[in-house]
């Protein structure tokens, strides 16, 4: 395959990109498409906004505004923080666009004219206050899983259930607060067990390459069995359904965004004025798709997009899926409404140079969670600053360029009579070095042939370039970017490595022609460095590229396809070439920057800032707390529930009364078991009717780890009724 095609999930417009989307999905992309550009391929590097289902409509009721300033908001924001991080897309485009709506409304037909749909009447929630059905996140109630209160309408965040919303105990509406009712409503199902077979090859076609991650979540889902899954959703925000009487029905969001990165490329290409040119990439059996995401978008990739794709014919599939866990920041997850993370435009706000924006790639980049979650740290970010980028990479080139001003006017030297033929020497050192696998072997065979020109410390040198540079290579092919970039900041360790043992403020004085040497050899790795830092640092390799009068070549669009990085170990500047006066590349950070930055997290600052509506939070005040009655409680006599693998029915005693309790515990604790336990229970807690029996209380439990639950139990004897506080 000739050509790479690269898309990045669509991220929704609900809210500002943080760190954790850049770690999941975004810089990982960035890094391979430059680098991929610096290999000469044809590359194509697609992203654009999500901008259609309820995660929007729920945003604009929360920012009381309506979808279409919500998506003009989050979408021009993130494509501005997206340029300054410097995702080098060739085109960033919207799901709101007409080319969007043309493309989605004609896949859903021609899978109804394929008889890939069927429609069904299904039992939905409706809101007879707001006159709405509700989709799934506007329902809320008790998981019939596991008893959370909090669960949503098709998933618990608790315990992970999947359930059909209908099935929620005490369910309320998120719009109006209101108990929906049952109706009934028309939907078109897609048959994806049509796909199983076809999925189930294409998976395993791909096993040998695959993640594990991404391997055992399509996996289990398909072990499953696919279902018939509803394309269509009762909603006004969205593509509608292109069908006479499907007024109010748009198409499901999952199923249209992936399509959107069709649409973008459509744009692309209309854009460019050749209309056609999108076809050269999605109906080319030449083109290998790299979909890049985080864990939470795995199987709409690897399953339903490549389901849809089979449906219509024609269209190539994700050749891999390199997925991404998710990034923590401090050692802890994401929340938007704790505002514990770490947003985008926030970092761009207080360090706005291209040279910290630069440090945050490479922070981001040694940590991605490419088989597990991993963690942000402030005092990481400091230390990747400042003891590697600028104490290793910055130092460097700093070095070199002061001695090149202090000793060779500023310039590239010229190479003495002596060493005139180094150029020639280093173009058959690498002949020599390419037919060899490894550093080693190739020293041990060709170092004593080359030590006519060259010392040992310039073969190991230029081997270092070669070598390293084959190494970041494949690390990048393999989609292992924290190797690549580890194995990157090798190749400036050797590079300072060289300076120290070549040591050339002492042979400028014992030997000036071996030191003009050392220093031609030093500006040659300057260039060669600003080649293979590129993909992960491309401001300041194009601020080097600046200070040695070349044209910057960091891996961005439409820049000519030519392969650079297999020849990244020879020479590339004359000599004579003037070069500027050193910048500073790195600034040093200092504590109290990352104090200040810490004490920032969990603050309300960013939210205030961004003039986003505080969302509920979830602090309460200590008079919230006084409000819920928690006393003691101990346990008379408890019962299984019959049809339910989950409920025990309690008879405890209050103290001053006896109740009836449904509790979830039914999988964890048995009947016997229970009776005798002193327990902790919400007292006053409206009563629930679970499977016709009525619950008057909830009892405490905590989560596992082991995904069981512990009851919360006093620890000395306070018999029943006690105030729990
Ligand atoms: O998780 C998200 O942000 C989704 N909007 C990703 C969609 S990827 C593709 F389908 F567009
Ligand atoms: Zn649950």
């Amino acid at each position: 395959m000739t050509q790479t095609l690269i898309t990045a999930a669509l991220p929704y417009v609900n809210s500002f990109l943080h760190l954790g989307h850049l770690a999941g999905a975004y810089l990982p992309a960035d890094m391979y498409a430059r680098f991929l550009r610096l290999s000469g391929r044809n590359v194509l590097f697609v992203c654009g906004s999500d901008e259609h289902g309820v995660a929007i409509t729920i945003s604009a009721e929360k920012e009381h505004t309506t979808p279409d300033k919500i998506i003009d908001k989050y979408h021009f924001a993130n494509k501005l923080a997206f340029e300054k991080f410097g995702m080098s897309f060739d085109i960033f485009s919207r799901t709101s666009l007409p080319e969007h709506y043309d493309t989605a409304q004609e896949f859903f037909l021609d899978w109804l004219d394929k008889g890939l749909l069927v429609e069904k009447e299904e039992n939905q929630f409706y809101d007879e206050t707001a006159e709405m059905f509700l989709p799934d996140r506007y329902v809320e109630g008790t998981c019939p899983n596991c008893g959370n209160e909090r669960a949503r309408g098709d998933q618990c965040d608790n315990c992970s259930a999947n359930y059909n919303q209908t099935d929620l105990i005490n369910p309320k509406s998120v719009v109006s607060g209101k108990t929906p009712v049952v109706r009934s409503t028309k939907h078109w199902y897609f048959k994806m067990g049509d796909f199983q077979q076809r999925l189930e090859e294409y998976i395993e076609s791909n096993a040998s390459k695959w993640k594990d991650n991404v391997l055992q979540q399509s996996r289990s889902w398909l072990k499953q069995g696919l279902a018939d899954r509803a394309a269509t959703r009762d909603m006004t925000w969205g593509i509608p359904v292109p069908v006479e009487g499907a007024k109010g029905k748009v198409i499901y969001v999952w199923f249209e965004a992936v399509l959107g990165y069709i649409s973008a490329t459509k744009e692309w290409a209309k854009l460019r004025h050749t209309p056609d040119a999108w076809k050269s990439w999605w109906q080319n059996s030449d083109t290998e798709y790299i979909a890049f995401l985080g864990k939470d978008n795995i199987v709409f990739h690897t399953l339903i997009f490549p389901m849809l794709l089979m449906a219509k014919d024609k269209y190539i599939l994700p050749t891999n899926v390199p997925a991404n866990e998710f990034m923590n920041f401090e050692g802890k997850k994401f929340s938007k409404s704790m505002n514990w993370g770490i947003f985008l435009h926030d970092f761009q706000r207080d360090f706005p140079s291209p040279g910290q924006t630069d440090s945050l790639r490479y922070t981001i980049a040694m940590n991605l969670p490419e088989t597990k979650d991993s963690d942000f740290t402030w005092q990481d970010f400091q230390a990747r600053n400042n003891n590697e980028l600028a104490a290793i990479f910055g130092n460097f080139v700093n070095r070199v360029v002061q001695f090149l001003q202090k000793n060779f006017d500023g310039k590239v030297p010229v190479l003495p009579e002596r060493f005139a033929k180094v150029n020639d020497a280093w173009k058959l050192l690498l002949e020599d070095f390419s037919r060899e696998e490894t550093r080693e072997q190739a020293l041990e065979k060709y170092e004593d042939k080359h030590l006519r020109y060259f010392s040992p410390n310039d073969v190991a040198l230029i081997a270092a370039l070669h070598f390293g540079a084959k190494k970041v290579a494949e690390h990048y092919t393999r989609f292992r970017f924290r190797d690549a970039v580890t194995e990157t900041m090798n190749i400036a360790r050797a590079a300072n490595k060289y300076f120290n043992d070549t040591a050339p403020w002492k042979s400028v004085k014992a030997d000036p022609d071996e030191c003009a040497k050392t220093l031609y050899l030093c500006s040659q790795t300057i260039s060669a460095l600003s080649l293979l830092f590129a993909p992960i640092l491309p401001n300041t390799c194009a601020t080097i590229s600046g200070m040695i009068g070349a044209q910057s070549v960091t891996g961005e669009p439409n820049a000519p396809q030519i392969d650079r990085w297999s020849t990244v170990a020879l020479p590339t500047l004359t000599e004579g070439t003037p070069i500027a006066a050193p910048e500073v590349l790195f600034t040093k950070i200092e504590d109290s920057t990352i104090t200040e930055q810490v004490a920032k997290m969990g603050g309300t600052t960013a939210v205030a800032e961004v003039k986003t509506p505080a969302e509920p939070s979830d602090i309460i005040a200590i008079d919230d707390f006084k409000k819920i009655k928690l006393r003691t409680a101990i346990v008379i006599s408890a019962e299984r529930v019959p049809k339910s693998e989950k409920l025990l029915k309690l008879q405890v005693n209050l103290g001053t009364e006896t109740r009836q309790i449904l509790a979830g515990i039914a999988k964890f604790y048995t009947p016997e078991e229970m009776v005798g336990k002193t327990v902790v229970v919400v007292a006053n807690l409206a009563p629930a009717k679970l499977m016709g029996m009525e619950s008057q209380g909830m009892l405490l439990a905590a989560n596992t780890p082991e995904g069981t639950l512990a009851l919360v139990t006093p620890e000395s004897v306070v018999g029943a009724g006690s105030e729990v506080r």
